[in-house]
Order: C-alpha cells, then sequence, then structure tokens
C-alpha cells in the first residue's frame, strides 16, 4: 500500500491548480456557478429522500410512481423506489417520439467507413418487433438473455429489447474467450444466447459465431443461439417446421438449436411488442467483472435506481442537452458503454454515437475525422487511448476542425496532469470543459466529477462527489483521515444506482463492499481528499489491474496458472506502464523436469488468452525456482512488483524464505 501511495502521491503534488470552466460553456450551462453547485449538493445529501424522489420524477417516466422511496429490507438487501413501476427501453425511445421521432437516436460507422443511422421511432419499432420476435421464443420477464455481438446496432437493439420485456441482458465483451463466455452464460443461468458470425477489429474478423458454439460445450441448460448473420452467409436452409435456420442441425449431436437474429425481427413483422412495466427492482442487467478473488462477479443492476443514475450523471456531469451527439469510446460491453453509450445519452433523448473497431485503424488520425464528420459534441475516452495519441503525434488533433465538440470526459483510471492539459488544449481548444469521473461497474454511474459549468477542474483529481453521494477516505477501522491524508475510499450510504448483488452470491456482495468497514460501501480503491475536498483517486488496494481500462485479477491469473499441468507455483502481478497504466507479470515456477523455455512461456501465454480472452495477455512470463513468502506462506507480491518494475526489492526482507 505504502508503495502506491508513495507514488501517486508524487504525481499529484505536480498540479493542484484549479482550471476554471470555460466562461462560454459556463454561461450556458445548467449549472452554472459554484455556489449553485455546493447549495445543491448540500441539499441532495442532507434531504437526500426528497433529492432523489424530485430527480426520479422529474428524470424518469413512470407507469406507476413508488409508495416507499428507500427499503432496508436487512442483509444489505436496499431497495429504491418499492412499490414503483416502469421500463427501460419506453424511457430511451417511446416516451421520445412525440417531441423526438424524426431525431438520430443512434448513428453508427463500421471499421470500413460504412455507416448506418436510426431515427426514434426507428430505433422503437425496430426494438418493439425483436422484442416480439424474442417473445415469440419464449423469453419472458426476468430471463437471462446473454449477447457476445461486438459492437453493433444490432447490440443496442436486442439489449433494448431485452428490456422491453423485463428480460435481464448479460453482455459479455467480444475479446473473451470461450471458457470466460461459457462461465458467465452457465453463473447467469442464462438459456440463451445471441451473438454475430463475426465481428470486425483492425480489419479482421473475429470469429463469435465459433466461440459461440465452443462456449456453449460447456452451457447444457442453453436451448437456442441466435446468430446475426454480418459475412454474407449463403441462404437460410429450411425447417420442416418452415422455419428458416441458420445452420441445419448435425444429426442431433447439439442441446441447442440455431437460429438467425434476422429472421427472429423477420418473423416478428408488423408486431410489436408493448414496453412491459416492471417493478423498480427489476434487474435490468447483469455484468461480469474482475473481483480480488479468482471467479469473475456477476454485477447485478435493478431497473429504476440504474437507469436514475444514468439518466442524472448524463444530464449533469454531461450537461446533455437535444443538441448533443454524444461519443462514448467504450465497448458496450463494459459499464461504461452500457451507461453513457445507451441508456443515459438514450432516456435525456440526446443522439449517440457508436463506432466497431479500434481507435486507431486504419490509422492514428480515424478519431479526429470521425468527430469532424459526424459533428460530434462529447467525446468521453480512458487515458490509455489519450497517451497513445500523444505518442503518435502529438499536434495530429490540431490539422482537424474539431470545433463540434463542448465537452470532454475520461474514465478508466487517474488521468495524468500532463495527459490532461493535452485533452484539455490541443483536443478540446480551450473551449470545452474536461470531466474527469470516477466510479465502477458496482457504482452503476458516475460517481465523483466536476460539474462542468460550474466547478473547476484539478488535473488528475477526479472532483467532487455527485448529487445525493457522500464519501470518505478512511482508516483501517473506519475513521476518517484528515483532509491530505490517504486512506481507503467508502461511500458513506446506499444510492439508488449501486449494484444490488452479486449473480448467485449475496454472501460476497455482503462481504466485499458492506462487511470491510461496517456500514459503508468500501470501493476498493485509495483517495485522498485535498484541502478543497477534491478527491485525488490513487488507484486500487486490492489484487485488481487495470490494463487499458480493462479490469483485470491477478488471483483469477494465479489460479489459472496453478491449474496448469506444468506449474508448481504462480504469482500474478500488475506492474506500471507508460502507455495502458499497468501490465500483467507472472511468476511462475515449473513442476520438475519441465523446462524453462520459450516454448513453455508460450504455451501458458497462450493458455492465459485462451481462458481469459486477448486482453488479459501477460507482458511477461518470468520463471523463478521459488517465490518469495512470509513465514505463514503468503507469496510476498509487493517484492515481485519491485522486481518486475525494476527497483531493488524494498522493505523488510528477513522472512524470506531463501
Ligand atoms: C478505476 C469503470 C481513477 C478505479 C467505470 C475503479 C478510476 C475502477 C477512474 C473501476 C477515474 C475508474 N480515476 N481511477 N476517473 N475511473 N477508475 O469497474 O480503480 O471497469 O475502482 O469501471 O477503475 O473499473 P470498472
Amino acid at each position: 500500500m505504502a508503495e502506491t501511495l508513495r507514488s501517486s502521491a508524487q504525481t499529484m503534488m505536480a498540479a493542484e491548480q484549479i482550471i476554471p470552466p470555460p466562461p462560454a460553456f459556463a454561461a450556458q450551462a445548467l449549472l452554472g456557478s459554484h455556489s449553485a453547485f455546493v447549495k445543491r449538493w448540500q441539499d441532495s445529501v442532507e434531504n437526500s429522500e426528497a433529492f432523489w424522489a424530485e430527480e426520479a420524477a422529474e428524470l424518469l417516466s413512470w407507469e406507476k410512481t413508488w409508495d416507499q422511496l428507500f427499503v432496508d429490507q436487512g442483509e444489505c438487501r436496499f431497495h429504491w423506489f418499492s412499490g414503483g413501476m416502469l421500463n427501460a427501453s419506453y424511457n430511451c425511445l417511446d416516451r421520445h417520439l412525440t417531441s423526438r421521432a424524426h431525431k438520430t437516436a443512434l448513428l453508427w460507422e463500421g471499421e470500413d467507413g460504412s455507416e448506418r443511422s436510426f431515427t426514434f421511432r426507428e430505433l422503437r419499432d425496430l426494438v418493439a418487433q425483436f422484442a416480439q420476435g424474442l417473445a415469440a421464443k419464449g423469453v419472458k420477464q426476468g430471463d437471462v438473455v446473454t449477447l457476445y455481438m461486438g459492437m453493433v446496432p444490432e447490440l443496442t437493439i436486442t439489449m433494448l429489447a431485452c428490456a422491453r420485456l423485463g428480460a435481464a441482458h448479460n453482455v459479455v465483451f467480444a475479446g473473451f474467450s470461450a471458457e470466460s463466455l461459457g462461465a458467465r452464460i452457465g453463473d447467469a443461468n442464462s438459456a440463451l444466447l445471441i451473438t454475430a458470425d463475426v465481428c470486425y477489429r483492425r480489419g479482421k474478423e473475429i470469429p463469435l459465431l465459433a466461440i459461440s458454439r465452443e462456449a456453449l460445450q460447456q452451457c447444457p441448460d442453453v436451448r437456442e443461439l441466435i446468430i446475426l448473420e454480418r459475412a454474407g452467409s449463403p441462404p437460410l436452409p429450411q425447417s420442416s417446421s418452415g422455419e428458416h435456420l441458420l445452420f441445419p442441425p448435425q444429426g442431433g449431436a447439439s442441446h441447442f438449436r440455431e437460429s438467425s437474429w434476422q429472421e427472429t425481427l423477420e418473423l416478428a413483422k408488423g408486431q410489436q411488442h408493448p414496453a412491459v412495466a416492471v417493478p423498480s427492482e427489476q434487474p435490468l442487467f447483469m455484468l461480469y467483472t474482475s473481483g480480488s478473488t479468482g471467479k469473475p462477479k456477476g454485477i447485478l443492476h435493478s431497473t429504476a435506481g440504474y437507469l436514475l443514475g444514468a439518466t442524472l450523471s448524463c444530464r449533469y456531469v454531461f450537461d446533455l442537452n437535444d443538441r448533443d451527439i454524444f461519443w462514448c469510446t467504450a465497448d458496450q460491453g463494459w459499464i461504461t458503454g452500457h451507461t453513457y453509450g445507451l441508456y443515459g445519452p438514450l432516456s435525456l433523448g440526446a443522439s449517440v454515437f457508436m463506432y466497431e473497431g479500434a481507435l486507431d485503424f486504419p490509422d492514428w488520425e480515424r478519431v479526429w475525422r470521425m468527430i469532424t464528420r459526424h459533428r460530434l459534441t462529447i467525446f468521453y475516452t480512458a487515458p490509455t487511448a489519450l497517451r497513445a495519441f500523444i505518442k503518435q503525434g502529438p499536434d495530429r488533433p490540431r490539422a482537424h476542425d474539431l470545433s463540434s465538440l463542448r465537452l470532454l470526459g475520461s474514465v478508466g483510471e487517474m488521468i495524468n496532469p500532463r495527459v490532461w492539459h493535452w485533452f484539455y488544449h490541443t483536443v478540446g481548444g480551450e473551449r470545452c470543459p474536461l470531466v474527469d469521473t470516477w466510479w465502477q461497474t458496482e457504482t452503476g454511474a458516475a460517481m465523483v466529477s466536476t460539474i462542468p459549468g460550474a466547478v473547476g477542474s484539478k488535473p488528475g483529481s477526479a472532483g467532487y462527489p455527485l448529487f445525493g453521494i457522500d464519501l470518505q477516505v478512511v482508516d483501517e477501522n473506519g475513521s476518517e483521515v484528515a483532509r491530505g491524508s490517504q486512506g481507503y475510499l467508502v461511500i458513506t450510504r446506499p444510492w439508488p444506482y449501486m449494484m444490488r448483488t452479486i449473480v448467485g452470491d449475496h454472501q460476497r456482495f455482503i462481504d466485499t463492499y458492506w462487511r470491510q468497514l461496517p456500514g459503508c460501501y468500501f470501493t476498493g480503491d485509495f483517495a485522498r481528499r485535498d484541502a478543497d475536498g477534491y478527491v485525488w483517486i490513487l488507484g486500487r488496494c486490492d489484487d485488481v489491474i487495470n490494463v487499458s481500462a480493462h479490469r483485470i485479477s491477478t488471483m483469477e491469473v494465479e489460479s489459472l496458472l496453478v491449474a496448469h499441468p506444468l506449474v508448481a507455483e504462480a504469482a500474478a502481478v500488475g506492474v506500471r506502464d507508460a502507455l495502458t497504466g499497468q501490465q500483467l507479470q507472472c511468476f511462475v515456477s515449473l513442476q520438475p523436469r519441465v523446462s524453462a523455455d520459450s516454448s513453455t512461456r508460450e504455451a501458458l501465454i497462450a493458455y492465459i488468452v485462451r481462458s481469459i480472452g486477448s486482453f488479459a495477455r501477460p507482458r511477461e512470463v518470468v520463471f523463478v525456482e521459488s517465490l518469495p513468502k512470509t513465514r505463514s506462506g503468503k507469496i510476498m507480491r509487493r517484492i515481485l512488483r519491485d522486481k518486475a518494475e525494476g527497483r531493488e526489492a524494498s522493505g523488510d526482507l528477513s522472512t524470506l524464505e531463501s
């Protein structure tokens, strides 16, 4: 802990100056003064029930309003807006048809430059029709549907179609392997998988269908695989029931049938499934993320609370208005893509831009060209991407007309002051506020940020807790530390858009988040609050590392490695990396008579990629005779990190094994 804190502290001492909101922006912003923010924030935490009630009534459309705003049922079962009924797809689509039917809801660009766009009416019609198709296949309220599709409009349509039926979606990032996909389908108890034949990245086809079929070998309960055809598949064969089958059953070998996404839509032609009003707490989705133990956690989010957080933060943090075209570069397979690539902007009736493919393909100008071409107004991305842009030529954005931009955002890891200034000056031309948003898959939406027209930024600090959110920086005993000191970041009370549980393991939810420091939500991050109340995030205090804004559990990698027949013992650590934030490095001692050569190394790397996905590829696998351990047998990861980062092993080594 001391090491992480020391190095982060050095970074932040560099710049504590306040950059005020650009005046032209502040003049037209929803909240345009610091005092207005402070007053509203204070009010929002002192009278929090009134605050949440007022925002929920104003921002969301309800079939029936709630009877009780907040109910603590004990055992960390928190219910918000009890008795309320609503539908997320209605809120994102139908309610906009009176005034925005012909406005663009979704604009998509493929890696090959092809474009598609959908008005709110078109998107609503497709969603309602596809929901009807899913209903015809037996999908109903309370079911779980897994999606493994890549970044295509049909992903958005499918997610909203699930929401329309009250079924929970479980989106799996297309970079995950068959094994990870299968594990997520099984854990979520999902009977249906929707995929595409391929998706495209860096000009290559990723064989999603082949991966899906392999994954389903470990999922005996899945009865159907629906496939979006993108690669110009041959004409569909006809089944005896008259329904088209994408791939005819092969001698009954599979336990699941295969059908086509387009056919599912086509069969429901002319029919529109109504938006089913569901209770506030109906699960809207689950999303798997890495935790500090080996097994990924299925983070479950509710309908009303989550949608309120997504909508509210879009309104205040992104100052979203009717003319905005919001580009969140995160993949929809992660929480950022859910909240800011779909639910938040659409719920407010803003247009969303979606891009399939790599940001640097075919070259590093791609991003700036897309902003210019589509006149995008909000650009929300991760520091790892910004560092890559700087490396490829810091002046490149200047060659493009980026005048459509009015607000910039950063998420996923601490944005270093140097990168902050580059983004603000070179991309934003000093006229766009830059909001640094701290939050987590678990929190559902932004928790700490600046309010762009009202609160100045300190580059490197995420800002203040948002409305209705109260946080503290505390020591091991849960006592608040003095301003300026470092400690654990906790949220002091439940909030509507927080996760509700871990799928299938409520006890783990209690233990991980609510029992570490009793009464508080434990974020797993170190932080410091400065004298002005700004929050500085200093990184994780658990075994989760952040590689290019992807969360990877070092424990998950370790448990995989020790399960491999060639491996005796293993440790995985995160080491600092100038481009990606952190990189994964593994230390492995091999079983007797296994040679420590490049083919063993390659085999272990391939095994990790196969088990998790290519984004978890370790930078290095180092073979060691034995791992440094304490007398009680715990692996001393700090020493391994020091070694990996080229430092002399520090601290007390007297307890080392050898
Ligand atoms: C880190 C992504 C510093 C943090 C939304 C958190 C950040 C984890 C920031 C959650 C930020 C996210 N500044 N660190 N602005 N945003 N983090 O679940 O360690 O993928 O706990 O959610 O990313 O990652 P997750």
